[in-house]
């Protein structure tokens, strides 16, 4: 009995067991089947796209069909937008740790205008924040100009239509969803979250003026929000496209004429920042369409090779075209402004604002050379062959020697520009089309100075040199001798500044044995920076007090109108004169002060040999005496700091400042104080350590 007993409740228990067991299996593998078609759930129709890494990879963004809106957002008036997570994949390389672990996924946004007026660029912000990495979005460019692979999972992205930018109305196209609706197919990297999670972003919202968002609505792999017009926003009916915004550089792509396979556009770059500036500029940006240009006028591009032209698309449908004669075609043609001496080319100058090798100033030094300008034949490929085919390139980048880092944003069409009449009659010309690009300075988390300050004042001998490193140590000199990129840069005696770093050495160890400095081996590296700039601090007294600043150039190209803003905090507001350079106080610009050349002393030269073939090399140089006066600023003390620069910039560049000032010799006394209290604490723990 008890045996018997014992056997029917072993069987019914074994039963369950293994019916759950079965259970367990056959749930996790209809969860498998839902996790890798998800989309087909959520609004209950299956989809064609089984598996978003399946075979249907023909990456056309735009063509999956008129979108499938939920019941909740029907009544939508305004712009519908929808994300929807499509799949993922494990990458390479597989880790133990999942947080480390990547995920290819694949992602698609949708926007359908459901309201009556047309939706102008578009711009929609998504909160990605599991680390995504963006490899490809088809359908759209990022819209502050960042290049692909892009990191949007810190603090997620703002993206812009493209090709497809506007979204009509239902009510304009008779519900034409091409025109109304577009998808976005985004492919890109995502850290982390483990399986069954579905990384989703945090938030989405339309970023185009005069529109409310509410938050989204959220399931499994699909966040969804409607968007709707802000009443109290006032648009301007009469504008058929958006104004023009500002920034620190404006740049305007203009269609002045077109035909059926080409166009002629002109670039316009404006700086609008009264310390931006560009020398040698470069401009590069990416055709997305096939174009090529003919020729151009007031700039040249870098590289001519018709092979590109000749092998590829434009090759096969402009078969009698002489391609040997044609400006650039590359996809990324870099460009540059043509040198003065073509000013009055027939061919290729003869345009206001083209041709000075490159220079754009600010507006604070001189107004008429702060703009650049250039036009470009540009040639279409089919399907384009329309004049009103026309598409600005994308990817716009702007470099300079030694100037501030540009950021780029996409091209926005904006209302078109306007132009004096040719014949000088008093009509209005407008372009066919207008674009514009704005660029900002921006300054890079990991930024290499390329200029750098030392210190040095009247009370105290030694030179506070630039810091070690201040301009990098990436290229190190591959000659044996070895040098610490950690130590400190060796304090000067002030004549070792006129010398390059090479030959500083054997002086800042002399110095250092006269006056007892800390002797570094192996010795601290250069700042490697090709322009330095001393700041002396002159005489202190009552009333007043004077600095003088020394230019260096160590490179070996000159600088043709340079100018250098200093920011002084509080003291700035005693600025006197400067003697030998233009000065002038810019009160809007937090005080800072505009030093630049006299006219015909404004060319700092490059470097140059010494007169005898063993002196060292001799830095181009320039000087000035700056005074101040103290009659806002009497509570000034020049020795604690106040005397010193706490920003300095040459040709809208940052330059690197040293860590320290010179000390006053009251300095050395709470010194020798710290090592007394030093030493007998030393003593202190050493008796206790003792015992
Ligand atoms: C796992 O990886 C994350 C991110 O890479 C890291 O912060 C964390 O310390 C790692 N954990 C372990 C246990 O290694
Ligand atoms: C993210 O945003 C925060 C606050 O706005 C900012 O401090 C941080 O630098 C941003 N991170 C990145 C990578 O842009
Ligand atoms: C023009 O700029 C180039 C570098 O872009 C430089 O080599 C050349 O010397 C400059 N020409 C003049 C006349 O300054
Ligand atoms: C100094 O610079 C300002 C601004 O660029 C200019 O208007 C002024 O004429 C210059 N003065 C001299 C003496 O060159
Ligand atoms: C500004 O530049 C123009 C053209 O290069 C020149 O003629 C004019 O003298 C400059 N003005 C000043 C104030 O330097
Ligand atoms: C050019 O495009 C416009 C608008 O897209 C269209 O109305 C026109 O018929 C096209 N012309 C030709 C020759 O294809
Ligand atoms: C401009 O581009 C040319 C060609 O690639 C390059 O040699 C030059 O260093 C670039 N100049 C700047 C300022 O980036
Ligand atoms: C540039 O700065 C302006 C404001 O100064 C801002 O409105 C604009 O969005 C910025 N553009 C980019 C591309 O960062
Ligand atoms: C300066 O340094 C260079 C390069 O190291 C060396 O050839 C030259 O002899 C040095 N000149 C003096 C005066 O020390
Ligand atoms: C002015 O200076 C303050 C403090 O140094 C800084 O936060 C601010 O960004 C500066 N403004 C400009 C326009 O440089
Ligand atoms: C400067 O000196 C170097 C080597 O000492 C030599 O090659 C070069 O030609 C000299 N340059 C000039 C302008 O004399
Ligand atoms: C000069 O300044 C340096 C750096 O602050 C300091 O170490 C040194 O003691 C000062 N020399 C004198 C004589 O005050």
């Amino acid at each position: 009995m008890k045996t018997s007993l014992r056997s029917s409740t072993k069987i019914p228990w074994k039963i369950p067991l293994w019916l759950a067991i079965v259970i367990i299996i056959l749930c996790s593998l209809v969860e498998v089947c839902r996790g890798q078609n998800k989309d087909v759930d959520e609004f209950g129709d299956p989809k064609t796209k089984v598996d978003a890494f399946g075979g249907d990879s023909s990456g056309s963004g735009g063509a999956s069909g008129p979108p499938k809106i939920p019941k909740e957002v029907q009544s939508c008036d305004g712009i519908y937008i929808s994300y929807d997570f499509l799949g993922r994949e494990k990458e390479y390389p597989h880790v133990k740790n999942t947080t480390a672990q990547s995920w290819a996924f694949k992602s698609q946004l949708q926007l359908v205008n459901m309201g009556n007026t047309e939706l102008k660029t578009w711009k929609v912000f998504i909160g990605f924040q599991h680390r995504e990495l963006l490899v490809s979005a088809d359908g759209a460019v990022l819209v502050d100009g960042d290049e692909f692979p892009a990191q949007v999972g810190n603090n997620g992205t703002t993206i812009g239509g493209y090709p497809q930018a506007d979204l009509k109305t239902a009510i304009d196209t008779a519900g034409d969803f091409t025109q109304i609706a577009v998808s976005v197919a985004f492919k890109g990297t995502q850290f982390g979250v483990k399986p069954p999670g579905t990384p989703m972003p945090k938030t989405l919202k339309l970023q185009n003026d005069g529109f409310k968002c509410p938050a989204p609505s959220k399931r499994k792999s699909n966040i969804y929000l409607c968007c709707r017009k802000d009443k109290k926003f006032k648009v301007n009916t009469k504008l058929k496209y958006s104004r023009k915004k500002t920034g620190d550089l404006n740049v305007m792509y203009d269609v002045l004429q077109t035909n059926g396979n080409n166009y002629l556009a002109q670039v316009t770059m404006e700086n609008d920042h009264p310390l931006g500036r560009l020398d040698h500029w470069n401009l590069t940006w990416e055709w997305m369409r096939g174009e090529f240009i003919s020729t151009m006028r007031g700039a040249f591009t870098h590289l001519k090779d018709p092979s590109q032209c000749i092998y590829g698309p434009a090759g096969q449908y402009y078969q009698n075209m002489d391609f040997t004669q044609v400006m650039n075609c590359e996809r990324n043609p870099i460009m540059s402004d043509l040198p003065a001496e073509k000013k009055d080319d027939e061919k290729v100058g003869k345009l206001p604002f083209c041709c000075r090798n490159g220079t754009v100033l600010p507006k604070t030094m001189n107004e008429s050379e702060s703009k650049s300008v250039f036009q470009l034949q540009v040639f279409k490929i089919p399907p384009d062959m329309n004049r009103t085919a026309l598409y600005p390139p994308q990817n716009w980048k702007l470099t300079g020697v030694l100037n501030p880092n540009y950021k780029c944003g996409p091209p926005m069409r904006v209302e078109p520009s306007e132009f004096p009449d040719p014949t000088g009659l008093q009509a209005r010309v407008l372009a066919v089309a207008s674009w514009q690009v704005v660029c900002n300075i921006t300054r890079p988390k990991v930024k290499q100075n390329r200029c750098c300050v030392s210190f040095s004042a009247y009370y105290n001998d030694s030179v506070v040199p630039c810091n070690t490193c201040a301009c990098g140590c990436n290229d190190l000199p591959d000659d044996g001798t070895q040098c610490s990129t950690k130590a400190p840069a060796m304090l000067l005696p002030p004549e070792a500044l006129l010398v390059p770093f090479e030959n500083r050495s054997v002086k800042a160890v002399a110095w250092s044995r006269i006056k007892h400095y800390h002797i570094y081996d192996p010795m601290p590296c250069p700042d490697n920076c090709g322009v330095s700039i001393n700041w002396h601090v002159d005489a202190d007294y009552k009333n007043g007090w004077t600095a003088r600043m020394t230019l260096f150039n160590w490179g070996s190209n000159a600088f043709e109108d340079w100018f250098v803003g200093v920011q002084m905090g509080k003291a700035s507001e005693g600025f006197d004169k400067a003697y030998s350079f233009n000065g002038t106080l810019l009160k809007d610009l937090n005080n800072t002060i505009l030093l630049q050349g006299l006219k015909g002393l404004n060319y700092l030269i490059a470097e140059t040999n010494g007169t005898k073939p063993r002196d060292p090399r001799v830095p181009g140089k320039q000087q000035s005496v700056l005074s101040f006066n103290k009659r806002l600023t009497w509570h000034l003390n020049i020795p604690e700091g106040d005397g010193f620069p706490k920003k300095l910039l040459f040709n809208g560049e940052e330059c690197a400042l040293p860590s320290f000032i010179p000390a006053k010799s009251g300095g050395i006394r709470t010194n020798s104080k710290n090592s007394i209290i030093t030493f007998i604490f030393t003593c202190i723990i050493t008796l206790f350590l003792v015992r």
